[in-house]
């Protein structure tokens, strides 16, 4: 295992409160500073306490009413790469996007010409991978051919196929929780408000995972999820707090205020190395204070986090792990009612309100209730 230049004691310190078992805190003392990360827990977290769809969720949901699902998808985001490499990024920040606010229901796929439609809500929606919307609801039509009307729902297709895009890039395969409902519309602004902006430090970083039930406690949770930046790519206007003055001392600050030249729109490389390769580069380059965005960098900056970053960027595969870990934790989160699956990804489906919700508890059928659209 490759060696950190990491400080020894600082990493311990932070270790041993994560560690319940004290085997593996001796072993871990031994070891030195690379050790493996506790395991993450995972659990399943719903965002409304009175949600009913709470323990229904499973990695083979779909096994046996849809039992090509992963094929299916596999390949529709294999040629979608073939055509653009960036959807892999583009469906990442989309599944993170829907999930966050109110849970994993594809609320955010429906689209601008719905009034109140996420992708509306500005900042933090802005410059969704239009390819990669898309893409989830021409998956969901040969899915619906295949399987049947309704069978699997458009936040599970969204949780598959962000997976294998994942993996396609080199990256680890995500066991998603599968047996989601799709919302029947948009979710409120304030919610979609609770995503992280690009400003944020660490305190704000760490609390914006942890509140309002989203449950992702630990740092090394947040530090692995960022991992999401080894792909994909940022708006100038996203960084613009760095380099509209640009600290003097920050030489890439400098770099980066030069490449934008005052064009908001310009799009810069979340990694500075391998920029289409889910990877641990990202890592690398918050090490050589080449993060783009102020939250990124930030994570290499602080006590909390460093140590994280330099475990990471010194092996992948313990990068990999806890970024699946998180992955899985954050395809756990569920919404509160909805319908089985939407007709179509992008559109609400017709005669059904946003108060309308469909409990999925205690039904005695295995994918929960049809919808009553
Ligand atoms: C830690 C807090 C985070 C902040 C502040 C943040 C913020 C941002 C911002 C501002 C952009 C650029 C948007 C643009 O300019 O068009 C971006 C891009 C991206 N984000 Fe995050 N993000 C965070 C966490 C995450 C997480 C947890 C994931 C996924 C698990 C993720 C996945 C992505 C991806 C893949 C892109 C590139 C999208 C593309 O190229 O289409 N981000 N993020």
């Amino acid at each position: 295992m490759a060696r950190s230049s990491g400080n020894v004691h600082v990493l311990l310190a932070m270790l041993v409160p994560l560690c319940a078992a004290t085997a593996w805190t001796a072993a871990a003392a031994a070891a030195g500073p690379l050790l493996p990360l506790p395991d993450l827990q995972t659990t399943t977290t719903t965002m409304n306490e009175n949600d009913t769809t709470t323990g229904s969720l499973s990695a083979d949901f779909h096994a046996l009413s849809c039992p090509d699902l992963h094929g299916i998808v596999r390949s529709a985001v294999q040629d979608a790469r073939r055509q653009d490499v960036q959807v892999t990024a583009g469906l990442l920040r989309i599944f993170f996007h829907d999930c966050f606010p109110q849970g994993c229901d594809a609320s955010l796929l429906v689209d601008k010409t719905d009034p109140g439609s996420e992708q509306n809500v500005e900042p933090q929606n802005k410059g969704l991978n239009q390819r990669a919307l898309q893409l989830i609801e021409s998956i969901r039509d040969t899915v619906h051919k295949r399987c049947g009307e309704r069978s699997v729902s458009c936040a599970d297709i969204l949780a598959v196929a962000t997976s294998h895009a994942v993996n396609l890039a080199g990256g680890p395969f995500i066991n998603m929780q599968l047996g989601h409902f799709d919302s029947v519309g948009p979710a409120q602004p304030w919610q979609v408000q609770t995503l992280p902006a690009p400003n944020a430090d660490v305190t704000t970083l760490l609390n914006t995972f942890a509140a309002n039930g989203k449950g992702f406690d630990n740092p090394i949770e947040v530090v692995a999820l960022s991992g999401a930046h080894t792909v994909g790519k940022a708006r100038c206007s996203s960084f613009s707090d760095r380099t509209i003055r640009p600290n003097p001392n920050d030489n890439f600050a400098k770099e980066l205020a030069q490449f934008c030249g005052g064009d908001g729109n310009r799009q810069r490389n979340l990694d500075e190395i391998t920029p289409d390769s889910f990877d641990n580069s990202y890592f690398l380059d918050l090490i050589r204070r080449k993060g783009v965005l102020t939250s990124d960098q930030v994570l290499a900056n602080d006590g909390r986090t460093g140590w994280i970053v330099n475990v990471f960027a010194n092996d992948q595969g313990n990068f990999f792990e806890k970024f699946a870990q998180a992955m899985e934790k954050m395809s756990r989160l569920t919404s509160p009612g909805g319908v089985k699956a939407r007709r179509n990804c992008l559109k609400r489906d017709a005669g059904v309100n946003l108060q309308t919700t469909v409990a999925a508890a205690g039904s005695g059928d295995d994918e929960g209730l049809a919808a009553s659209a």
